[in-house]
């Protein structure tokens, strides 16, 4: 008023996001705006605040179409997993053993199972590091999220990458499709590190990171994503001498390791061996639609004394051949058995 304006036209109007928007005009005495003018300015006011509500209404929908193309992608993800999960649990996981050193492994496993720190399973191959892993997610809080499984040698770095982590479409040549990653699926749940001492150095930084910060980028994203996901790993590997040979990073070791068990080789628990030929036959025995009644001693003997560097999975595979090819209700040991010669 004191720079002489009479009259004004305001229009005030904020980014699309926040809802500051406007439109107004004043005067220092009635009537300086012409009726038909603000019946105009009043149309074209209405016109724009309706094309101002209808963008914001298309941005809303896109937002909740991104988010159910999230979801979809998630549930498929996630189901494709429960699917694998479900054929696993109908496979048997009993951890049969009762020597000492095996009951210590499986001490640890419920001492360690429900709190939420990271767990580093050692063991030979064939001794149950997978079935060990099982447990523990079975046994903890997160029970009733997914256990997923990454096996850390069977891919090129590059698909261990996207296989952890997820990619966008068009990522790399192949990537047709975005991808969700093991970490995301696992988010609440448990992840397992199958053949961890296997993973390329490369991706071992990256892993450090998810372990420390719990962040990662999906490949072909530079959006960082967090999730809560509890890490188990496995290795037959010796740790220690990859480390020396810089092919482990140190640092990884140790975040990995915060508690370490040590699965026995089979040799170290001899006296568990009688017990687990007879699990094997009794599971067996009515998918091969055979009853066995016994194993005579100088058999049992043989089994007991070989040295199964392929722990309890090539004694299961032995009992298996073995009932196969045994005639009677009597379990005999063929000439393959490596451990053979030794008593029979
Ligand atoms: N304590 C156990 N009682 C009964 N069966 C067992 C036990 N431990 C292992 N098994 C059986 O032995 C086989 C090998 O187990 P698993 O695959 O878990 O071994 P692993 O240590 O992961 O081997 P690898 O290092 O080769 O991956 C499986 O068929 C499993 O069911
Ligand atoms: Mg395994």
């Amino acid at each position: 008023r004191r720079m002489g304006v009479v009259a004004a036209a305001f229009w005030a109007h904020r980014d699309l996001g926040s809802h500051v928007e406007g439109m107004a005009i004043s005067s220092t005495k009635p009537k300086i705006w012409p009726d038909d003018i603000v019946e105009r300015l009043g149309a074209v006011g209405e016109v724009l605040f309706n094309a101002l509500h209808r963008r914001r209404a298309d941005l809303k929908l896109q937002h909740a179409y991104d988010e159910i193309r999230n979801l979809k992608d998630h549930l498929e993800a996630e189901n494709i997993t429960l699917r694998e999960e479900i054929k696993v649990s109908f496979k048997d996981d009993e951890l049969i053993g009762k020597s000492h050193m095996f009951q210590t492994a499986l001490h640890q496993v419920e001492q360690v199972a429900s709190t939420d720190s990271t767990v580093l399973i050692l063991g030979e191959t064939g001794t149950g590091k997978g079935l060990i892993a099982r447990r523990i997610h079975r046994l903890s809080l997160r029970r009733d999220r997914p256990l997923v499984t990454v096996n850390c040698a069977a891919l090129p770095a590059t698909l261990i990458e996207s296989e952890l982590f997820g990619h966008e479409k068009g990522a790399f040549t192949g990537a047709i499709e975005r991808k969700i990653g093991r970490f995301e699926l696992a988010d609440g749940g448990t992840i397992f590190l199958d053949e961890v001492g296997d993973l390329p150095l490369e991706l071992q930084a990256k892993l450090l990171r998810v372990l420390q910060d719990h962040e990662f980028e999906r490949l072909g994203s530079s959006t960082t994503r967090t999730v809560d996901t509890r890490v188990i790993s496995a290795t037959n590997r010796d740790l220690d001498m990859l480390i020396e040979k810089r092919a482990f990073r140190a640092d990884l070791y140790y975040r990995l390791g915060v508690f370490p068990i040590r699965i026995p080789s089979l040799c170290e628990r001899r006296d568990d061996i009688p017990l687990l030929v007879w699990f094997f036959i009794t599971h067996l025995q009515t998918r091969l639609g055979k009853a066995f009644k016994t194993v005579p001693p100088r058999v049992m003997d043989a089994l007991v004394s070989y040295d199964w560097p392929g722990n309890i999975r090539e004694l299961r595979n032995i009992v298996e051949r073995a009932m196969i090819l045994s005639p009677g209700s009597k379990l005999e040991l063929d000439e393959a058995f490596p451990g053979r010669h030794r008593t029979i």
